[in-house]
């Protein structure tokens, strides 16, 4: 009876495996070099040749475009073919990748920004940027929120952790001497980055409507009054026509004080404008790093 079904089991994989055979599922280049199934079975036995059709067929070769044999060849196509791992170079200096060479200070930046994108997008969900709710939504996100006040402080001391690993990554780049040609226009980039981190930074301050948040952006804007030429009370602005209702620190707020209006423009400035600006200066980062051959080496 045993010996009957196992004979019955087999005869339905052969019939299947012949019909994959008949190019069911094989691709054309396989196809044409198809071999006797039959034969097969007697070299491979019927895993191997059941592993054999599977990995010949059609469907997988449409996932996976190259074998999955271990060699340096198939390791950098499983590089180049991938949609995420591509962003990597298929291989990399033996010293990039040495903590002590970079202190990984870009890569935790980098890493920053994403937690803070997924917790900040999470965050938005919460709040309402307007003068009446924003203080009260924090209020309500931390003390009625499942894990509302570990998603805030994810985001605020990640804010914070950004703007420090940015500093000592510009600080490494610059002892290491990695500025130098070809290097320069990155560094240019990287300062950039460096000043829309900090406009992050500061636009989100404003966001939770309190009392630090609202004097800080009172005391940051005001500043901008002296700004040269875009500020009224800064050099050649009143020769410019500068006025307290038309310079760069109105622009800013939406208005003479900081006030409704400023809290919206913070809002989409810190949740749309910046985010965006960053990811485009991130990926120009990014490809500027292959471009000018990896992550530089010792002095
Ligand atoms: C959002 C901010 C930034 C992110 C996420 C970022 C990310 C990175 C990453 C991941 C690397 C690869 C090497 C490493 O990890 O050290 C790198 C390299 C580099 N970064 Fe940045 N960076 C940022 C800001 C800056 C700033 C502020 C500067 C300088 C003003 C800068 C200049 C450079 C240069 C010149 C390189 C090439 C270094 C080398 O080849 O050794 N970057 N960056």
């Amino acid at each position: 009876m045993r010996g009957e079904i196992s004979d019955l089991i087999g005869r339905i994989c052969l019939f299947f495996l012949i019909q994959m055979d008949r190019g069911l599922w094989l691709s054309d280049k396989d196809d044409k070099d198809k071999l006797d199934m039959r034969e097969l079975i007697k070299t491979k036995g019927l895993p191997g040749v059941i592993k054999h059709s599977i990995e010949n067929s059609q469907i997988w070769s449409s996932f996976f475009r190259h074998s999955l044999k271990d060699t340096p060849k198939t390791r950098m196509q499983a590089i180049v073919s991938n949609v995420f791992l591509h962003l990597h170079p298929a291989k990399v200096k033996r010293h990039a990748p040495l903590f002590k060479f970079t202190w990984c200070m870009g890569g935790i930046t980098f890493f920053t920004f994403l937690v803070l994108t997924i917790t900040g997008v999470a965050l938005m969900f919460y709040y309402h940027p307007n003068v009446r709710d924003a203080y009260w939504d924090m209020k309500g996100l931390e003390n009625h929120v499942p894990f509302g006040l570990l998603l805030r402080n994810l985001h605020r001391w990640g804010a914070h952790l950004m703007v420090i690993t940015v500093w000592f990554h510009m600080f490494r780049v610059f002892m290491t001497g990695s500025y130098k040609p070809p290097r320069e226009f990155n560094w240019v980039i990287g300062v950039v980055l460096l000043v829309f981190t900090l406009l992050l930074s500061f636009t989100g301050y404003l966001l939770p409507w309190d009392q630090l948040g609202f004097w800080a952006v009172t005391v940051g804007t005001n500043m901008a009054r002296a700004t040269p030429g875009m500020g009224h009370e800064g050099p050649f602005g009143e020769l410019l026509g500068m006025t307290a209702y038309n310079d760069i620190r109105f622009a800013l707020l939406g208005g003479s004080m900081v006030g409704g209006n400023a809290l919206l423009r913070a809002y989409i400035w810190h949740c749309i404008g910046l985010p965006l600006i960053v990811s485009i200066f991130l990926i120009v980062h990014f490809w500027r790093i292959r471009k000018d051959g990896g992550i530089s080496g010792k002095l």
